[in-house]
């Protein structure tokens, strides 16, 4: 019995949450697993209700299930930071979720922004590391508000850290079985002391998987990599920022934040699954949300949770519905609203 933890949060986190329950559930049905929701309402709304983001206690729940399944945090009447802050990045901390799984996928039938590339050529993934470096919050300012002002904004980065989500990305590498290439991504040329140490790391761990190549790109020049030459790409490794970033366009020349999903993982604890996009308040309500992000998260919670199968039947399902039914993957422009997206793909998933 897998327990799921399931945090819709706000805007249109909530309907596409509720595609990809509808498309778990059709998994469970065809391949025989069992599992239990346990429903969260952390988010904006309830912030601005009782002031409360994401309390201790409610990490030591979490801690009792097996996955957490999340929509959105993001809400227009609260200040930019403080959900992002207190929920998300607490929960990733608290759980100690260090690696940000972020697959870079093509599906057939998708549009990318990149000429002449396809499928074929637009398929890696990015291990982020996703408890360390800039997003510590470590610093502070000096003379603030004058014009003397010091801002400071550390970058922590620890051996064990860096390793362990370098040993990950060799593991992860090995077991997709692709190219078995795995480049780590940084900027030694400049962060002379805390990639130094990302590319020793890296260097060490590389000794003990003598089966998959290595090699390197600085992130600027990763970044004209990903549109000019996505298909060199395997396996990437690189730390919590330029991850951030490099992720994004990741997204972008996969068709979009509607099809981009991404885990936080703690192979040793509880992952959290999400829709790499934001809230989308505007459109919240409308039931015209492209919820393949949000099943793909669904997906790729299944894997963690050991249901490869199933896992595998969902990729399948997005990729059925992305080449055979939509007719773009952009708000409003699919042909099918939300829930008959999510309709399409359990379908599928049940072999209908
Ligand atoms: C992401 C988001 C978050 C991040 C924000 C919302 C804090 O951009 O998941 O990539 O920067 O990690
Ligand atoms: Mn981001």
């Amino acid at each position: 019995m897998h327990k799921i933890a399931v945090m819709p949060g706000d805007g249109t986190g909530p309907e596409v949450v509720e595609e990809g329950l509808k498309v778990l559930a059709a998994a469970a049905e065809r391949f025989g697993f069992k599992y239990e929701t346990t429903d969260y309402d952390f988010g904006g709304d309830r912030y601005l209700r009782t002031g409360e983001t994401l309390p201790d206690s409610a990490i030591d729940e979490l801690r009792e299930h097996d996955a957490i399944f999340l929509g959105a945090i993001g809400h227009p009447d609260v200040k930019p930071g403080i959900l992002e802050r207190e929920i998300l990045l607490k929960a990733r901390f608290a759980l100690d979720q260090y690696i940000n799984l972020r697959p870079v996928k093509l599906y057939p039938g998708v549009e990318t922004p990149v000429k002449d590339k396809g499928p074929a050529d637009i398929d890696f993934v990015v291990v982020r590391e996703n408890t360390e470096g800039l997003y510590v919050g470590a610093g502070g300012f000096l003379k603030q508000g004058t014009p003397d002002e010091v801002a400071i904004q550390e970058s922590i980065n620890t051996r064990k850290g860096a390793e362990r989500c370098i040993r990950y990305a060799f593991e992860y590498c090995r077991k997709r079985g692709k190219e078995n290439n795995l480049t780590l991504c940084g900027k030694t040329n400049v962060l002379n002391y805390a990639h130094d140490m990302w590319q020793r790391a890296f260097d060490d761990v590389a000794k003990e998987y003598e089966d998959i190549s290595t090699d390197y790109a600085h992130v600027d020049a990763i970044c004209m990599w990903f549109v000019k030459n996505p298909e060199w790409f395997d396996v990437i490794v690189t730390d919590n920022m330029f991850g951030d970033i490099i992720t994004d366009l990741g997204a972008m020349i996969q068709g979009g934040m509607g099809i981009a999903a991404g885990g936080n993982i703690n192979p040793e604890g509880v992952s959290m699954f999400e829709p790499i996009g934001g809230s989308a308040p505007k459109y919240t309500g409308q039931n015209v949300i492209n919820p393949l992000a949000a099943i793909g998260a669904a997906g790729m919670m299944l894997e963690v949770l050991g249901e490869d199968e199933a896992a595998a039947a969902i990729d399948a399902a997005i990729g059925y519905v992305t080449a055979e039914k939509l007719e773009s993957l952009a708000v409003g422009k699919t042909g099918y609203s939300t829930t008959e997206i999510g309709d399409l793909v359990a379908d599928h998933v049940r072999g209908e």
